[in-house]
């Protein structure tokens, strides 16, 4: 594997995945780098991805991990061309990324903002976005047919899909499968983070350290079920939406057309949204839980997870973020919340290069798939 190679695939590797289950495997082969997904098939998993072969949630994690590969090549002069799911008989094979030495390529002012990018889940000021700010964010989705921004910054309608946002932690603390999902992405020690290196580590969540021992307390379902008698799970969506209102504005990506490959082309946009606002020194958290539930709503797994009532309110959640953004129904990825904060108080880990990259032939000589192999 050349250093360019190494580079970009290293700079693709910090991309954000949805509780940082960083659901790839990248192969080289030449110049040619294979995209391929490794979500996990656990349902719960699948319950916020659709299923393995049609894992919306993973679909944009691959997209932003395609964009910083691609605005990584930038500096190194190669243009990236991409084929989504060039192989129609394996949909395990998410993209195929071919780098192109092209003297016209000039490096992408984003680049420099690829290690920096964070999710930051705390508070921010409630200070509506400044117009270049709003313009930066707007900027990074031109000219491309990646998909579409919408912003808001008024407080009615931060406030409202604060409310809806809220939705999604009541749920994890009163439904016990999804509280044991969500707690299983937690590593409480630094320990733990660097041995597992998947998932969140504690500090990351924002949580006061405080809350620490009560969490531990939290984990256990039996603990959770006392205190969803004296409605905890209610205080804390509420807490989480105090917190959630405090935000400068909410932002949405829309579909650019309802294929896998437009899921992925959305997740490319989202990551350059979020590389421009760590560029305006702008904080930004996804909001994705009542998006991606509220796909599942009609699913086995989802009628098996959520009452009637449940199932109800998400439909009714996402209806209002269309409704809030003046959209249509079901075009909605992603959903987040954007303002100036203070700087997270951790950082999330990822997988070493080694476990998530091989070094392959040339096609000819080598099986079609490395699951096949
Ligand atoms: C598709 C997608 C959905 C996400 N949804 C949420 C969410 O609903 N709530 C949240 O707190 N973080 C969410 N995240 C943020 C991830 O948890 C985060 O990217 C991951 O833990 C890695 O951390 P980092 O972004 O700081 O590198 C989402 C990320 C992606 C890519």
């Amino acid at each position: 594997m050349t250093d360019d190679i190494r580079f970009v695939l290293e700079q693709a590797l910090r991309a954000p995945s949805g509780d940082n289950t960083q659901p790839w495997r990248w192969v080289v082969r030449g110049e040619s780098i294979e995209l391929w997904n490794e979500s996990s098939d656990d349902p719960l998993h699948t319950l916020y991805s659709g299923s393995r072969d049609n894992s919306q949630a993973s679909y944009l994690s691959f997209g932003a991990a395609i964009e910083n590969a691609s605005v990584a090549a930038t500096t190194r002069g190669y243009r990236a061309e991409i084929s989504y799911f060039p192989d129609p008989a394996c949909p395990l094979l998410i993209a195929v990324l071919a780098l192109l030495k092209d003297p016209s390529v000039a490096p992408d002012p984003l680049a420099d903002f690829l290690a920096a990018r964070v999710t930051n889940r705390r508070p921010y000021r409630r200070v509506p976005l400044a117009d270049a700010e709003r313009a930066a964010l707007l900027s990074a989705t031109e000219d491309r047919a990646l998909g579409e921004i919408k912003l808001l910054d008024d407080r009615q309608s931060v406030a409202k899909l604060a409310t809806i946002a809220s939705l999604h932690d009541e749920l994890i603390f009163s439904i016990k499968r999804l509280h044991a999902y969500i707690f299983s992405h937690i590593n409480w020690t630094r320990r733990e983070d660097d041995r597992r290196r998947i998932g969140f580590y504690f500090p990351t969540l924002a949580a006061p350290p405080f809350t620490w021992g009560f969490m531990q307390l939290m984990r256990h379902w039996w603990f959770m079920r006392i205190g969803i008698a004296c409605g905890l799970h209610r205080f804390i969506s509420l807490e989480q939406r105090i917190i959630y209102r405090e935000s400068g504005g909410y932002g949405i990506m829309l579909l650019p057309g309802d294929s896998p490959a437009d899921w992925v082309r959305v997740g490319r946009l989202t990551e350059r949204v979020w590389l421009a606002a760590t560029r305006e020194g702008l904080s930004l958290h996804p909001l994705n839980g009542v998006i991606l539930l509220s796909l599942s709503v009609e699913t086995e797994e989802g009628k098996r997870m959520f009452s009637r009532a449940q199932r109800q309110r998400l439909v009714e959640g996402s209806e209002g973020i269309a409704r809030i953004f003046g959209v249509e129904r079901g075009r909605i990825a992603f959903l987040f919340r954007v303002g100036r904060g203070r700087a997270p108080g951790g950082r999330t880990s990822r997988l070493p290069f080694e476990r998530l990259v091989e070094v392959a032939a040339p096609l000819e000589h080598a099986a079609r798939s490395p699951h096949e192999r």
